[in-house]
This record gives structure tokens, sequence and C-alpha cells, in this order.
């Protein structure tokens, strides 16, 4: 065990120096294991057992014989490894790391739209709440919502919820006529069009790759859509040495180490600021997850109806991908 000093007299203070050694301590005590999305700050990355987007987050969850599943994500993650592990406890490092996308989607006002609809299919983002999810008969992530929608036959009316970006791709990308749930990603809409078009001028080069929760006015400029891994492995694929990437910019530390000899510029926001960064991914720390390790908490919970009704569709995707 590596060496530690607590002195007594604040919290901060109890944070040990080596945190990736003490992280690394508790993962063995705990026998738990760290899942971390691509948009987390790169020292909870380096930190992890496994990286990945959201598809691969829940396949991970669905087949890990952890005891503990550590979190490193937003709540809907976190919560749909609960979903596929109700025997397990699952950690979020900071339980208020949420999701402006889940958020417009109220569960009330989601249950009125669907009955509005009461023939359609309801296929939605995994960008939800348990809520929606139990509301909903197949859930999809960005990396396989095309190739899911496919396989519903194309006499089958649809509601997808809750990206309106993603729900507009996915329909041009399938020739399907979708009902759309109006939610949307505020850090996937922060992009500017303008500012995009200036770096490319900048960069004649480089090659734009983007998120498809992008609106339509940043992706008709994309050279390439996909979901985080699939930008990922195109950057590492790619004979191209320049990449203008448009989704929130923490997935270019697994860029840059993946792919060290190449160029990735983060697409600037509308005013400059900070606001492609996801704030609710952010609220997780290092620190953060230390303490949320060695207190076993703040715990994922959910209601078991809610659970039951939400595992079927999350069931039906991971069959579907
Ligand atoms: P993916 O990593 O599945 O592409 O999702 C991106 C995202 O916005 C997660 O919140
Ligand atoms: Fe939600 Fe957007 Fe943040 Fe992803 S990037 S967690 S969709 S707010």
């Amino acid at each position: 065990m590596f060496a530690t000093a607590f002195p007594k007299t604040n919290t901060a203070s109890r944070i040990p120096s080596d945190l990736f050694g003490a992280i690394d301590e508790l993962k063995k005590d705990l026998k738990a294991i760290v899942l971390a999305h691509y948009y987390q700050e790169p020292d909870i990355q380096d930190v992890a057992d496994y990286i990945g987007d959201s598809l691969g987050l829940s396949q991970q969850a669905a087949s890990t014989d952890a005891e503990v599943i550590v979190f490193a994500g937003v709540h809907f993650m976190a919560e749909t490894a609960k979903i596929l592990n109700p025997d397990k406890l699952v950690i979020l490092p900071d339980l208020d790391a949420g999701c402006s996308l889940a958020d417009s989607c109220p569960p009330n006002e989601f249950k009125a739209f669907k009955a509005a609809h009461p023939e359609h299919l309801v296929i939605s983002y995994i960008n939800c709440t348990a809520e929606i999810k139990a509301l909903s008969d197949i859930i999809c992530t960005s990396s396989n919502a095309v190739k899911i929608v496919n396989q519903i036959p194309r006499d089958r009316s649809i509601i997808f919820a809750p990206d309106r970006n993603l729900g507009r791709y996915v329909a041009e990308q399938t020739g399907r006529d979708l009902v759309l749930w109006q939610g949307s990603c505020i850090v996937h809409e922060t992009f500017s069009e303008k500012r995009i078009v200036e770096l490319k001028t900048q960069y004649p080069a480089a090659k734009i790759i983007a998120h498809p929760e992008c609106e339509p006015a940043v992706l008709r400029h994309a050279d390439f859509i996909g979901s985080t891994t699939a930008l990922l492995k195109y950057c590492q694929s790619s004979s191209d040495r320049e990449f203008i990437v448009a989704t929130e910019p923490g997935i270019i530390h697994q860029m840059e180490k993946t792919a060290p000899n190449k160029r990735f510029i983060p697409a600037p926001a509308i005013n400059n600021c900070a606001c492609n960064e996801c704030p609710h991914m952010r609220l997780n720390t290092l620190e953060k997850l230390y303490l949320a390790m060695k207190n076993k908490s703040p715990e994922v919970t959910l209601p078991e109806d809610i659970r039951v009704a939400a595992l079927q569709p999350i069931q039906r995707m991971l069959e579907m991908s």
C-alpha cells in the first residue's frame, strides 16, 4: 500500500497525494470497475478500466463481473448500469452530474406526446431518464440508432426521442419519417457554424468531424459524423493529419493518445466561451471519484417498477446492436 498522510483538519487535506495509486487500491478492495465516458477530464480517463461511448459503456456494464461499478459519466449512464445490475452497487462521483438532453424530456409531457401517437413504436436515445426508458419500446445510442431504425418494418410509424438533432440525422440516413421529440443537448447546440467555417479556412487540409447531436447547420460541413467511439476510430484510421472536432473536447485526450502525430482542433462555441465543455460531465473530478469509492457513496438507485420497465427496451437494444 502506498504511504498517505491524512491531516485531521479539513476535508481537502484528506485527499491522498497519490490519487491514482489510492484509486487503484480501492478498485482491488471493492472489486470495482471504473467505467468512464470520453467527456470526462483526462485524469479520470487515465484511471478508468474502460473508456467508451454510451453503447460500449452499457455493454461493459451488462457483462462485468465486478461487484461495484464506479461510473465516471452522467446520471443517465450510471442509471443504465444500475438497471442492468440491480444487485450491484453503482456509484457516481457527483450525483448532480445530469444531462440537459435528458432534462428536456419530462416524463409527464412525454406520456401525453406518446398518447397522441398511439400506433407509434417508441425508440428513445439512451440520453434520457429511466422513466422515459420505461415508456419506450427500444433504446438506442448514437452508434446504433441507424442500425436499429433500419430493423423496424417500414410500415411501422416511429416516435424518436428525445434528441431532435440525432432524430433528424437518423431520419435522413434511413429515409424514414420519424416523429421527433424536440429535445437537444446544450453542448452540441453551442458550436458555431461561422467559426467552424473560419477554422476550415485557417486549416484547409483539416477534416471536420461531428457528433450527430450537433445542429444540421454544423453537420452539413462534416466530412464524418458518428458517435464518440466512431469519431475516435475515424481519426485513428484516417490518412489525414488534422481534424476539427465538433463534439465535447474531452475526447481529444484519447485522440491525442491514440494518434499522437495528428492535430486535433476543438470546434469553437458561438461566444468562444468554454461552453463546448459539458458542465454536467465536468462535475466529476478525480478527487470526487476517490471519495465516492472510499465512502461507497453517492449511490445510484431507482424504484424497482421503473427499473424493470426500463430493462426490456435496453435489452432489446443490446440484442439489436
Ligand atoms: P456517445 O458517446 O454515445 O456518442 O454520446 C455522446 C454524448 O453526448 C454522451 O452524453
Ligand atoms: Fe447530456 Fe450533452 Fe452533456 Fe452528453 S454532452 S451529457 S448529451 S448535456
